[in-house]
C-alpha cells in the first residue's frame, strides 16, 4: 500500500475528489494546512531583497490506495488541480505497511 499526500488550493479540493472517486478511490482524508513555496523567495532574491516567506493556506488531502492505484491517483490529482501557474502544490508518496479496518478487523488491502 501507498499514501499518495497532495498539497493542494482548496478550490481544487472538490474536483480532485471527484475524480479520484471516479478512478475508484473509496477514502481519504483533508486537513487544513498552511505552507509556503519558492516561487516568491526567487523573485526576492532576485531583486535583492532579504526573503521573509508567509504561510498561504492550503489542503492536505490523504489517500491510501493498493500499490497499484498509487500512480494513476497522482495522474488524476495533476490532471485535475494543474493550472500551469506557481502556487498549484506538491504530491509526495510514502509506503505504508498496515492498515487495519477498526469496524472488521481486515488488515492490508483487504481493509481498504
Ligand atoms: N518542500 C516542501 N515541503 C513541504 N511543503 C511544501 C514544499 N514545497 C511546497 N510545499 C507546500 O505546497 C504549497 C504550494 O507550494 P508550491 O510549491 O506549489 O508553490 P511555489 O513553490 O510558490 O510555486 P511552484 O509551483 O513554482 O513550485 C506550499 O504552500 C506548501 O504548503
Ligand atoms: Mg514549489
Amino acid at each position: 500500500m501507498k499514501i499518495v499526500e497532495a498539497i493542494l488550493k482548496s478550490s481544487k479540493v472538490d474536483a480532485v475528489k471527484s475524480a479520484l472517486v471516479k478512478v475508484g478511490v473509496r477514502g481519504l482524508t483533508v486537513v487544513d494546512v498552511n505552507g509556503f513555496g519558492n516561487k516568491k523567495a526567487e523573485r526576492e532574491i532576485y531583486r535583492g531583497a532579504e526573503f521573509t516567506p508567509e504561510f498561504v493556506p492550503m489542503v492536505n488531502m490523504r489517500v491510501i490506495v493498493g500499490d497499484d492505484e498509487a500512480q494513476r491517483a497522482i495522474d488524476t490529482i495533476v490532471g485535475t488541480s494543474q493550472t500551469g501557474k506557481a502556487g498549484d502544490g506538491i504530491i509526495f508518496v510514502g509506503g505504508i505497511s498496515e492498515l487495519v479496518r477498526i469496524s472488521t478487523g481486515e488488515t492490508g488491502e483487504k481493509a481498504l
